[in-house]
């Protein structure tokens, strides 16, 4: 708008024609296209849990740390009766004072911020779990742990409760063998932190009933989540694929570009925080364990420098050191200068392995179509919505344009680049 009265100041029809113009652009452009695109996204995934006869009142929620806490303080804030059980008063205590300060942020009135603390019980024996209706386990992620509490909850849990976990990367076959009925079983996947993040993966495994899955699908939408229905795959869908972006950019770092640029390579593309500071705000703990159980299952490369940063301690943002060195929970940034790095490589690199590992998930059906993979993408990571998601940015710049990039990245950077089986299917269709 500046620039066309600039331009034609003195100029009175010369500026509505160019206006005009100007505007019809703005409407018709990709841009707005997209945009428009991510407000259906959005209704379609709202649309999922719109099971009116499921009314859950009571939840319970095991495990009160980074994830449980917030996840039981949430479902207080948005009207539940929620117990919030883990091994001792001790590690709630913690989780009962996040709570207050979101309380005390979001409803502002004392008699509100008191209702909602009424509704949120410390239960460190678990005396909740046989009045709940859903009961969400967040304990640690190892496998035996979780089935072996499974066993103990099974027995005393109400006939029709749904049993959700919020593992990351367990997949749910591998949990339900503990219960005799494994029905019952669902992933409800959140992304932290819970109060921030839209997206809930409700995770269905082999055995999850339906109904279960419709249940959990409802019960996201009545706590204000989106749900995303996606099957039990490693990592599942978010996670899978934004693993080998995080693992690029580890890798960049390692050959010596500055994390600074790197990100700026993202952010440019249209990502809210580049690669290498997101790492460090999930925790290169927490990454480092996800990057693992992918590689379990899929060829994966795990860069060394990775693995001696967890080791050294400097697990990023939450211990004031990972890729950058963290000054009040803000990376401090040094001046990268001119440098002449070649921007739109570290830029392909970045993007083209995310946009390989959407195509993989795809052709495997992790989710059932393009748009839901797009709208995991942008509301699970901010992929930058403006591009529609990524199947959308394929389109935009060609299904073959991002698969000769991929062979050229192969030839030049290493098998990690070749271009998933699931291409061909994009370019024949
Ligand atoms: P955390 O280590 O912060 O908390 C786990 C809590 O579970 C601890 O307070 C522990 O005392 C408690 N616990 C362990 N065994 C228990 C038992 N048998 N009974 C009662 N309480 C028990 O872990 P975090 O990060 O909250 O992760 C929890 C789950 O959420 C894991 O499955 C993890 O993969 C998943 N997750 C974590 C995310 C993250 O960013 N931290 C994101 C999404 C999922």
């Amino acid at each position: 708008m500046i620039d066309i009265w600039r331009q034609h100041a003195t100029d009175k029809q010369g500026m509505l024609d160019a206006e005009a113009q100007s505007l019809a652009q703005l409407i018709t452009g990709a841009t707005a296209k997209n945009l428009v695109r991510v407000f259906f996204l959005q209704e379609q995934l709202k649309s999922l849990g719109k099971d009116k006869s499921y009314q859950p009142k009571y939840v319970h929620v095991i495990g009160a740390g980074t994830m449980g806490g917030d996840i039981a303080a949430w479902c207080a804030f948005r009207g539940f009766h929620v117990s919030l059980q883990d091994q001792t008063p001790q590690r709630i205590a913690p989780a009962i004072k996040r709570a207050h300060s979101l309380f005390k942020r979001k409803l502002k009135r004392p008699v509100k911020i008191t209702e909602a603390m009424d509704r949120l019980m410390p239960d460190h024996k678990g005396i909740g779990v046989e009045r709940a209706d859903i009961i969400i386990e967040a304990i640690f992620e190892d496998a035996d742990v979780k089935r072996s509490l499974y066993k103990t909850i099974e027995p005393r849990m109400k006939p029709d409760a749904v049993l959700a976990t919020n593992t990351s990367s367990i997949p749910l076959e591998e949990l339900c063998t503990a219960l005799s009925r494994p029905e019952r079983l669902v992933g409800l996947h959140f992304f932290n932190p819970v109060a921030m993040m839209q997206l809930v993966e409700v995770v269905t495994g082999e055995s999850t009933s339906a109904e279960v899955a419709a249940h959990a699908m409802t019960f996201t939408r009545q706590i204000d989540r989106l749900p995303l229905p996606v099957t039990s795959t490693p990592g599942f869908l978010v996670n899978r694929i934004l693993m080998p972006y995080l693992m690029e950019a580890v890798l960049l770092e390692a050959e010596g570009i500055p994390p600074a640029v790197i990100d700026k390579a993202a952010t440019t593309f249209g990502m809210p925080m580049g690669p290498v500071q997101l790492a460090d705000t999930v925790g290169l703990d927490i990454c480092l364990h996800v990057a693992e159980i992918l590689a379990e299952h899929f060829t994966a490369e795990i860069p060394d420098s990775l693995r001696k940063r967890v080791a050294d301690g400097n697990l990023g943002r939450k211990s004031g050191r990972g890729f950058y060195n963290y000054k009040k929970g803000k990376p401090v940034k040094t001046r990268t200068g001119a440098g002449n790095w070649n921007m739109e490589e570290i830029s392909n690199r970045l993007i083209d392995r995310l946009l390989n590992e959407s195509v993989s998930c795809l052709r495997e059906h992790v989710v059932e179509n393009n748009d839901l993979l797009d709208a995991g993408m942008i509301f699970g990571t901010g992929f930058a919505p403006f591009r529609g998601g990524p199947m959308q940015h394929i389109d935009a710049v060609g299904a073959e344009t991002v698969y000769k990039q991929l062979q050229t990245l192969k030839a030049l950077r290493g098998e990690r680049f070749t271009p998933d089986d699931g291409w061909n299917i994009l370019m024949q269709s």
